[in-house]
């Protein structure tokens, strides 16, 4: 009886904490947003995030498949409010910590996959802030107290774009972004990634973490015209340093075959599923600026672009593509280049994900325009990375907790907007 009286007491406090918890934050969101630019220089999507005590803007790379939030600790952190996460605590386990150091301070291997280079990072917490939204405007700015991140170094900097100073984790993971976020608030462990094709800061593209609606302009709401598809989880860790028998956070999906103009083109089937070494299939990366295909794959999809267009002259290659053509021999449309779609086409015939000139040709200079996909090698470890060009202006959903991707018409094709149009102005 008195065991059961305590614990009743214990379960009052708890909630008498929480709701005090609540009532600072004022409110509580159904979903939150984050602006995304696009770096012109490096091609890299950038989002940002105010961190720490006082609250400063902090600039990070968006890495869709990354573990953790991480920033550069060593340079310029300040902020009374950091917390170093004791070796053995609940936070060092929500981030799956391997290593403690002589400090007591529990940590893992981070890493920036852009320069291909980890380190060890300290577990930390810290305030974030960020806007929550109905779907359609920013609304109210929300403050997660305790936030989760990896302390990175320095040297993982290199690489990323001017100003930026760490990576803004969106995997699988329980701290990344889309998970923490969702437990804060308890909303749905789901979040929409719109890219905006635009590199002008008057066209952000948006994350939106929660459910929908996602509503790029004030008639149009893209949750109701999600196509989905099961999400995959690769056995074996992606990431640049990891535990044997750690799994990937990245998000794979499951292409069967691969349309060009309509019709399947030859490919080795193999490649397309993940073995038991975690080698093979396809995932989508916010960090590789254009779609990378294995040798086969590549040259298959090439071929196959280059006969469906017998009008058009081939020209030089401009690195790092190898399928490059005079422009005046392409008609432009109000959708874009009018040249052969490319489809991955996923667990039916029906249920694809169509790439349209759009978003397959690139302009490098005033004559010339090149198909965005790049040659990935012989021995890819996946064979197929949907990169961020291929995703721009289609609104991507990953629910978490369903497992499962749901996906946009490109919006230019079916609604003539973009991921650049979301209405950034405040209620
Ligand atoms: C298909 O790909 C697998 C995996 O790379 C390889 O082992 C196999 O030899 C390939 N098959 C053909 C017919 O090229
Ligand atoms: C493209 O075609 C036009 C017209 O035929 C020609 O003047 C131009 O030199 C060509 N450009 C390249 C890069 O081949
Ligand atoms: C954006 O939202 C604001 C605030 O609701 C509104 O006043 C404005 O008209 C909207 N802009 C567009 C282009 O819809």
């Amino acid at each position: 009886m008195a065991l059961s009286h305590n614990f009743l007491l214990l379960c009052s406090v708890f909630i008498f904490i929480s709701s005090a918890t609540i009532a600072q934050t004022s409110f509580r969101p159904k979903a939150l947003l984050l602006p995304v630019s696009k770096d012109a220089a490096t091609l890299q999507y950038v989002t940002h995030i105010n961190q720490r005590t006082p609250l400063v803007p902090v600039k990070l790379t968006v890495h869709l498949g990354g573990e953790t939030l991480w920033v550069d600790c060593e340079k310029g952190f300040v902020s009374s409010s950091f917390k170093p996460a004791r070796c053995g605590s609940a936070q060092c386990s929500l981030a799956t910590a391997d290593a403690c150091s002589g400090l007591n301070v529990c940590g893992q291997s981070v890493g920036n996959p852009i320069i291909r280079t980890s380190t060890h990072g300290d577990i930390g917490q810290d305030v974030v802030s960020l806007q929550s939204t109905d779907g359609s405007n920013p609304g109210r700015v929300v403050k997660v107290p305790n936030f989760i991140f990896t302390c990175g170094a320095t040297l993982l900097v290199r690489g990323l774009a001017n100003g930026v100073t760490g990576m803004a984790g969106l995997g699988r993971s329980k701290i990344a972004l889309p998970t923490q976020l969702a437990a804060a608030f308890s909303f749905k462990r789901k979040f929409a990634l719109c890219l905006s094709s635009s590199t002008s800061p008057d066209e952000n593209g948006v994350i939106i973490f929660g459910d929908g609606p996602y509503v790029i302009r004030p008639d149009i709401d893209v949750s109701k015209s999600l196509t989905y598809t099961p999400l995959f989880i690769n056995p074996v860790s992606t990431a640049g340093a990891f535990s044997l028998g750690d799994k990937s956070f990245e998000y794979f999906i499951g292409v069967k075959s691969v349309n060009v103009n309509g019709k399947a083109i030859p490919l080795n089937k193999t490649l397309l599923s993940i073995d038991s070494n975690g080698i093979g299939g396809t995932k989508i990366s916010t960090v590789d600026p254009y779609t990378v295909l294995e040798t086969s794959i590549y040259n298959a999809v090439v071929s196959a672009f280059v006969n469906g267009m017998p009008t058009v002259k081939r020209v030089s290659s401009v690195a790092p593509f190898g399928a490059c053509f005079n422009s005046s021999d392409i008609f432009t449309t109000r959708i874009g280049y009018a040249v052969p779609w490319i489809d991955l086409v996923l667990q039916s015939q029906n249920v694809k994900f169509s790439v349209t000139g759009a978003n397959s040709m690139v302009r490098v200079s005033d004559d010339v325009l090149c198909l965005g996909f790049v040659d990935g090698g012989v021995n890819p470890r996946t064979s197929i990375v949907v990169g961020g060009y291929q995703l721009e202006n289609n609104l991507l959903q990953f629910d978490l907790a369903s497992s499962r991707l749901g996906f946009s018409p490109s919006l230019i094709v079916e609604y003539r907007t973009n991921c650049g149009y979301f209405n950034f102005t405040s209620n």
